[in-house]
């Protein structure tokens, strides 16, 4: 059972005087990598093949990201009566597709996979926190605000996970930093940027550049320092470092200025 439901979602507030189309057009991608949650909780009980415990505790992740998925393209039906969730998945599917079935994790031991999986959920627990702030339309603020949650829990459920890896596998700072930024790097691949396009674009051809610049501009406005703040805290624990420490403030002081030049740079072009 997770925590909320989306009979919890008071959807009859649905406000469209307060809808931002721009928001829109990042919550309709958002749906789409968070449905596709499945594929990935399919992956970790493959790669944690004779942890049963951990096997469950992935299944009802998984779950709980699909819930993401229906939560946010249902209010973006509401927001864009156009939009057809079901047939923008579909795309999504058909044209972005990864190995899920391997037994091996991509990150060279299970450590290293609860190392990404933990970054993701820095980022999607910081994401939906920024979008919760930064918008007026109460349900999508009330569907934000739920779904952070679970992504904070999703970070303590891997950090968890990962702790009794690194007992086992001993992974090396330098690895670990490796993995982290590695997985950051990441987030200018194909999955978020053909989700925009799947979700927003019928016509015009796929260009990664194009639709990763279109996500990543509209999505780093959003951010604040104190988002930022906490997901430094979160990936420093991840790594090993101090997350309250002097070279803690100033990467958060750095990734802050980083988010805002980016983001203002991306938008304007
Ligand atoms: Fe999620
Ligand atoms: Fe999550």
């Amino acid at each position: 059972m997770g925590h909320w439901s989306l009979d919890d979602i008071p959807w009859d507030r649905f406000d469209r005087s307060k809808v931002d189309p721009e928001i829109v057009r990042i919550v309709k991608a958002a749906s789409l990598v968070e449905y596709n949650g499945a594929a990935y909780a399919h992956h970790l009980c493959r790669i944690f093949h004779d942890d049963p415990e951990f096997q469950q505790n992935a299944r009802r992740w998984g779950e709980e990201e699909i819930q993401h998925g229906r939560a946010l393209g249902r209010w973006a039906e509401l927001a864009d009566p156009s939009f057809d969730f079901g047939a923008a998945f579909a795309r999504f599917r058909s044209g972005y597709q990864v190995d899920f079935d391997c037994n091996t994790s991509r990150r060279g031991s299970r450590s290293g996979e609860m190392i990404a999986r933990c970054m993701v959920e820095v980022g999607t627990s910081s994401y939906y926190t920024a979008l919760r702030d930064a918008v007026e339309e109460p349900v999508l603020k009330e569907i934000c605000r739920n779904i952070a949650a679970d992504e904070v829990r999703h970070y303590k459920l891997f950090y968890k996970n990962l702790t009794l890896c690194l007992a086992r596998e001993r992974i090396g700072f330098w690895r670990r930093l490796r993995v982290a930024a590695g997985r950051i790097a990441e987030s200018g691949d194909d999955e978020l940027a053909y989700a925009y396009y799947a979700a927003n674009e019928t016509m015009r051809p796929y260009e990664r550049r194009r639709y990763s610049r279109a996500y990543s501009g509209r999505a780093y406005t959003l951010c604040r320092d104190d988002h930022v703040t906490r997901g430094v805290v979160l990936i420093f624990k991840v790594v090993g470092l101090d997350p309250h420490g002097l070279l803690a403030r100033t990467a958060s002081r750095f990734a802050w200025w980083f988010i805002r030049y980016r983001g203002i740079r991306l938008i304007l072009r």
